[in-house]
């Protein structure tokens, strides 16, 4: 059975509530302290699990506290942990706030993810080619380069999520067989404005199809998606399923099915609208990982 491997990132997201940002030497309290998984790796992965496959993660957590917490909530998706290191120093750690207004602000301290590499899960983790390695862009360049050609050189495909948006080595680009973008990412790729409309977005798929990719998404919020496969390019509808409550987290469940969908070897035209089924789930409930409970099931096709 076809697994998806995740190499990248986990955090622990401590979120707290305020009524206004402080201005800097102030002091405020805040309300309603909370702990919980983040990362984009680590959504993704819970994402996966819940959509219904094997998921493996490879990455690392620090010696800290918030180290073996993040172990547990990783594995109580579903989501094996045996390559999951721990290194000496912080976990991953986003310090988030949220204002009265709904606006945020994030700062982020990468710990251990700085450390991610696929070298120890080589001698005991072998993709089949059947299986869909996915990577984003919260791990260094080159754990991303080594993971690209470890999946490889197993016959094992790659989904990269350029997320959030870096400069990529046009060879590393080349070499990708999904591309996972939102709307945002992919005009900062290409150096082009964020489209603005579907069209717009079609044509900006299809640039992205150019620097290499088989296959590119490229996500447009309550707009659903962009697509671009070979030589044929598409649009494809967000679902209203209900009151989006909280978008965060709804692209990492767009990635984590999107990965299920194509290691249960379905075209890439129908991984996408399980990536879209996905991530409009998500918004109903609060929170990333929390909110995957209810995501649908990939059912093969
Ligand atoms: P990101 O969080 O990476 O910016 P998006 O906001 O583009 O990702 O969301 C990913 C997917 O989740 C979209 O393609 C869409 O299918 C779904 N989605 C996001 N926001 C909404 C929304 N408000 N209503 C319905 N579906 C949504
Ligand atoms: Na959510």
């Amino acid at each position: 059975m076809a697994r998806v491997i995740v190499v990248g990132s986990i955090n622990q997201d401590v979120t707290v509530t305020v009524d206004r940002f402080p201005d800097p030497g102030e002091t405020l309290s805040g309300s309603s302290l909370t702990y919980s998984l983040g990362g984009k790796g680590a959504n993704q992965a819970a994402g996966a699990a819940h959509s219904g496959v094997a998921v493996a993660f490879v990455g690392a957590v620090g010696s800290d506290p918030s180290g073996q917490r993040l172990r547990s909530d990783l594995a109580s998706h579903g989501v094996d942990v045996t390559h999951l290191r721990e290194v000496d120093g912080p976990s991953g750690t986003a310090l988030i706030t949220v204002a009265a207004s709904g606006e945020n602000t994030i700062i982020l301290d990468a710990g251990a993810n700085a450390s991610v590499t696929v070298e120890p899960a080589k001698a005991s983790l072998f993709p089949s080619p059947a299986d869909i390695v996915v990577l984003q862009a919260e791990i260094p360049a080159e754990a991303n380069d080594a993971a690209l050609a470890w999946a490889h050189s197993f016959g094992a495909r790659v989904v990269l999520n350029l997320a959030p948006a870096r400069p990529t080595d046009a060879a590393f680009m080349a070499r990708i067989d999904i591309l996972v973008v939102n709307e945002t990412e992919a005009g900062l790729t290409l150096g082009t404005p964020t489209p603005s409309n579907p069209t717009q977005a079609i044509g900006i798929a299809r640039a992205l199809r150019a620097l290499g990719p088989e296959h590119v998404m490229v996500t447009l919020g309550a707009d659903g998606a962009a697509w671009a496969s070979g030589s044929e390019a598409g649009h494809c509808p967000a679902l209203t399923l209900g009151e989006a409550v909280d978008t965060t987290g709804a692209g990492d469940a767009c990635v984590g099915a999107l990965a299920a969908a194509m290691a249960l070897g379905k075209p890439f035209v129908e991984a996408v609208a399980d990536g879209i089924r996905a991530g409009s789930t998500a918004v109903l409930a609060p929170g990333a990982a929390p909110s995957y409970a209810t995501l649908p099931r990939v059912t093969r096709r």
